[in-house]
């Protein structure tokens, strides 16, 4: 297995750009079959869950050219094929495909997704959409079935405002007759970027980013064409690296408003910041206050940088506490924090920090994307030699994460299995 070898304590200065949104790259991609006519989508990061989506689109026969973060999708010959097991469990937003072909073909056969081990993650949110736009759903071992005569637009309440169901209802919805309203939608920035994406193959969409979306279904949709978003986890991983060791360290390409909950929380530990509205320059401070944070759906603290920003505790002067609202189980990467010197314990879904803490390297592993990000994080910041195992979670959603860290000054690279 590759690992990753970080030699740390090293000041982080020059620029990081950041890459094209995985939570948005990942919807995009299956909502681009629902064009008769093909798609180009521009800024799209070069991660493993865009190839493994690549691969389901060519199970699809619906060939495709990327190249220099731009990809053409024909899918003029597309044919409705069962998601096999293996494509379907590489990555959670395999799922975006059952609203995708449902709408499409009103029929779709898929094998559960996969994801980060997080928490429980059911899909119920997803599948009572479906239902109520007209589809029949069967479950036949470990394959989702989804069948309709015709879909119906439908008012569908979200019980929570789930990112996925958002996005999936959103697709299953665009063609189906008459008008689906969605309450208590999702409202993070990907979800607008799907329904741009919609709108420009002539989807009818409105509300996108607010927490009621309505669609007037339509019946053909033209050639769709997007930039991705800038990922906003990428850009709060490397406003995180260089709070944590950072020397005039500029990280561009970022949209303010989207990482906006984290820059306030690392104004309040006093983190020296130069924000501009694409980029932002940081400068580590010589002490950092406690804070408090809470994971919270869109525009709150994301969820997905409570691991990131974790190790930034463990290096503030007093008590920090990190709550975590949205996942059962993302405290995985807590116990490779205390191997690796911080004082820190854990209470169901919260972690107390006490500070700071001396962290020194030692062998750790990726529990998942996130927890990889944060081990990395930490790894920067500690003396000695870090070891990341399991990095193949990291190289999910980290778009040349190794290259972009040496740019910058960090001893980083990753061992092959070889070696
Ligand atoms: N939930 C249900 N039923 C459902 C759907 C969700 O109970 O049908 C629950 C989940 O179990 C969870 C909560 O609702 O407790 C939020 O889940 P949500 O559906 O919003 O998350 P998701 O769509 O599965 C996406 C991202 C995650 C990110 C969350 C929250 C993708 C592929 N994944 O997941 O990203 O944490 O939204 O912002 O877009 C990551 O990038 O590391 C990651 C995990």
């Amino acid at each position: 297995m590759k690992q990753l070898i970080i030699e740390g304590n090293k000041k982080l200065t020059g620029e990081i750009e950041i890459s094209g949104a995985k939570n948005g790259i990942v919807a995009l991609i299956p909502a681009a079959i629902l064009s008769d006519e093909g798609a180009t989508l521009y800024n799209v990061p070069d991660i493993s869950d865009t190839k493994s989506l690549l691969d389901i689109l060519e199970l699809l026969n619906c060939p495709t050219k990327y190249a220099n973060e731009e990809l053409e999708i024909d899918t003029k010959r597309i044919e409705n094929k069962v998601i096999k097991e293996e494509l379907a469990k590489k990555l959670r937003a395999s799922y975006y495909f059952m609203g995708a072909l449902l709408a499409k073909f009103k029929y779709a056969e898929i094998y559960f997704p996969g994801g980060c081990n997080i928490g429980t993650r059911p899909i119920d949110f997803h599948i009572n959409g479906f239902k109520k736009l007209g589809a029949d759903v069967t479950i036949e071992g470990n394959k989702y079935i989804f069948k309709a005569n015709k879909l119906k637009g439908a008012k569908i309440y979200l019980d929570f405002a789930s990112v996925g169901a958002t996005i999936n209802i959103m697709l299953a919805a665009v063609k189906a007759e008459g008008k689906t309203t969605i309450s208590n939608a999702a409202k993070e920035p990907e979800i607008v970027n799907v329904a741009s994406f919609l709108n420009s193959m002539g989807a009818k969409i409105t509300g996108a980013g607010t927490s009621e979306i309505k669609i007037e279904g339509v019946e053909h949709l033209g050639r769709g064409i997007i930039d991705v978003i800038p990922d906003r986890i990428e850009s709060g991983t490397y406003i995180i690296a260089g709070a944590l060791m950072g020397e005039n360290l500029k990280v561009s390409g970022i949209i303010e408003e989207h990482v906006e909950s984290l820059l306030s929380k690392l104004k309040e530990m006093g983190v020296d910041m130069k924000v501009e509205e694409n980029y932002v320059i940081i400068n580590k401070p010589s002490e950092y206050k406690p804070i408090n944070v809470k994971t919270l759906v869109f525009p709150g603290f994301p969820t997905d940088l409570g691991q990131p920003i974790s190790v930034l505790l463990t290096q503030a002067n007093g008590t920090s506490i990190l709550e975590e609202t949205i996942y059962e189980n993302r405290m995985g990467h807590i116990k490779y924090l205390q191997k690796l010197g911080a004082n820190v314990r854990v209470n169901d879904r919260t972690a107390i920090f006490m500070g700071p803490s001396k962290l020194k390297g030692t062998e750790v592993v990726a529990t998942d994307l996130r927890a990889g990000a944060a081990m990395v994080l930490a790894g920067l910041t500690a003396t000695g030699t870090t070891t990341i195992n399991e990095i193949e979670h990291i190289l999910r959603g980290y778009e040349n994460i190794v290259e972009k860290l040496q740019n910058v000054g960090a001893s980083i690279r990753i061992k092959e299995d070889k070696e």
